[in-house]
Formats: C-alpha cells, structure tokens, sequence
C-alpha cells in the first residue's frame, strides 16, 4: 500500500473504545462529552476482519489504542486474535495503566509485544490535577506489573506542559532509567477547539526536554526505526533510551507510515486531518473484501502530504484524541 507521495503504510493504529477513565485536560474538553454508542463501536470479530484486510494489504504492525482500550472487555481477546492474523507481526497497546495491573498478565499470555503507558507526572496531586482521578498509584503499579510480566520494553509517554510537569522532567527521567524504562516526552498537538486556550502558553517544545537531559545524560542517537515520530537517544551508561516527539517543531510527515482507524469504523489518513473513509459502512453493508481494498487503495492513495499544523492559513482540524487514539 503506497500514496501518491511514495510513502508506503505498514502500520495501523486501532483505537477500541473512544471513552477513558481518566480526563487528561490536555486531551479531553471540558463539558459535555458524546461517546460513541455500544452499536456505533465495532465490535470484536470485525475489527479482526478489518485488520485481517489491512494485512493483505502490508499492514504488518498494530497499536490497540483507546481512549482507554483495557476498559473493553475483549481487549485481551482482541490481542490474541489480532496477534494470530497473518502478516501482523507486532501487536503493541497505548494505555493509561490505571487498570494494567489487572491485565497485564493475561496480555503477555495473549501475545503482546510492548506496551506504551502514559505517565506525566510523579507527583501524586500533580497527577489528580492533570487527569481528574487520584489513580496515580494504580498506574505506578501497572507499570510494575508489565515490568513483571515482561512486557518489554515499556514506553512511558509524558505530555509536556509549561507550568505543569516541566519541572518533573529530571524526575520522569530518573524514574525511568532505576527502572529500566524507555520514555517519551510529546510536544502537545492542538486537537479539540475548546483544549486550544488550556493549550496557550502551555505549549512547550521537546529540545528543551531534550536539552535539559543533556545536563545529566551523554545522548547517544538511537535510529533503529527510520519511522517512529521520536527522535530517540540511548542514555549512556543506563538501559534507557529516551524519544523526543515534535510534530510541531519537527514535522515527520515525509516518513510518516501508519493509518488509523477510530472506534466507530472511521478510517483516518493522518491524524490531524479529516476522517476519509467509512470502514464500518462498507463492511456492514456487506462489501466483499476485495471491494474494501478497492475503497483503501484508493483513499490511501490520497492522503495529505502533510499536517500543517504549522500554517496559519490552514485551519487545524478540530478533533478529540480519544476518539482518533493518541
Ligand atoms: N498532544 C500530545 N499527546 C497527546 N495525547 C493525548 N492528547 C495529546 C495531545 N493533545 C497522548 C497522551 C497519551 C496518548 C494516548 O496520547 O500522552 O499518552
Ligand atoms: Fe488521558 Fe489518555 Fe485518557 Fe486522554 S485517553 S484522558 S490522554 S488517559
């Protein structure tokens, strides 16, 4: 599967479930929230027959993603189907780790890879002030868990915010290398409308991060995968590798190789961008696979060049994360 940029797309990211059990004030909006309904969400045996279609087509790596995916039930479920496709070869998870430590077990059985968890903070009430819910505990345990279980490595995300978690940054890293954890830190995107004016003078670029480390830590450049959005550095010295993801400081279109596909059967070509194909319709309005393809080869083939997120003539696309899958 190429675009018409000769960008060839390899990798899915799968969102379960657009609801979260925490309410991260960078990704969630303030005020009513419209989750999708249980019949607007696909279900179990057809996200794996739409991954099994993306297989055909060259889609070898899968991210199972939320909102917070571990509150389906069938996630471990969906793991060990997802895993037994062929053609995928790595089947990874983004999760919050608030109920990891319940999971995490039956994932490592179930297949999965690696896991990306996210954690901004080491600071309890810090924690309950991003995200709403005193679970910082919770998700320190999940992370031991998987650590447990071998989920390795384990990748923890942090959202970097001006104000809010920069003077943790030392911490986060500390943190990570005594446990032996790889990390990153996310520049914050623009998403929703109502997040942009909690995102003002928040916003805070990944080199001052990665800066900051360097203080501390000889960084080692570390490119073993020419597609990740991380710049990523071995810390020398400790097991650690560190990543620096700056969609707008450092725009990784031009290498960018995943899709994405949204809870409720939408296909989206880039994250920023519109949502471009109904994969939820077609399928049950029962479309034979061979005309499936046909309708992804050729949105795929159009995908934008680029985000930019960074024009101030094109208007961003007003979107919520938990919906797309961070
Ligand atoms: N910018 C950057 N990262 C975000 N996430 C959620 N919203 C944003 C945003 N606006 C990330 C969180 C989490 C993952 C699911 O998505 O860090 O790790
Ligand atoms: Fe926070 Fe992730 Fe839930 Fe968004 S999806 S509210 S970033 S835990």
């Amino acid at each position: 599967m190429i675009d018409k940029y000769g960008r060839e797309l390899t990798y899915l990211r799968v969102s379960l479930i657009d609801r979260c059990n925490l309410r991260c004030f960078y990704c969630m909006p303030h005020g009513a929230l419209n989750p999708f309904k249980e019949d607007e969400i696909l279900n179990e045996d057809e996200i794996v027959t739409i991954v099994s279609i993306f297989a055909e087509l060259g889609i070898w790596k899968v991210r199972l993603t939320g909102g917070e995916p571990l509150l389906r039930k069938d996630a471990v479920n969906l793991v060990s189907r997802v895993k037994k496709i062929a053609g995928i070869r790595e089947v990874v998870m983004t999760t919050n780790g608030v109920l990891l430590k319940h999971f995490a077990s039956d994932l490592k059985k179930a297949g999965l890879d690696r896991i990306n968890i996210s954690l901004d903070t080491l600071d309890r009430e810090n924690f309950k002030r991003i995200t709403g819910a005193d679970k910082w505990q919770d998700v320190l345990d999940g992370i031991q868990e998987a650590v447990d279980q071998k989920i390795t490595p384990i990748k923890i995300n942090a959202v970097l915010m001006k104000g809010v978690n920069d003077h943790e940054i030392m911490d986060l890293v500390d943190f990570s290398v005594k446990k032996r954890l790889d990390l990153r830190f996310i520049e914050w995107m623009p998403t929703a409308n109502e997040i942009l004016e909690v995102r003002a003078g928040r916003f805070m670029s990944a080199d001052i991060a990665k800066k900051l480390i360097e203080g501390k830590y000889n960084l080692i450049p570390d490119d073993e995968n020419p597609h990740a959005p991380a710049r990523t550095f071995h810390l020398e010295g400790t097991q650690t590798k560190a990543g620096f993801i700056s969609p707008l400081s450092n725009v990784f279109c031009a290498k960018c190789n995943r899709l994405r596909l949204k809870a409720n059967g939408m296909m989206k070509t880039c994250l920023h961008g519109k949502e471009d194909l109904n994969l939820k319709k077609l399928l049950r309005q029962g479309d034979s696979r061979n005309e499936i393809k046909k309708h992804i080869l050729e949105t795929v083939f159009n995908r934008p060049e680029e985000h930019f997120l960074n024009s101030p003539e094109v208007p961003h696309n007003d979107f919520v994360m938990t919906a797309v899958g961070g």
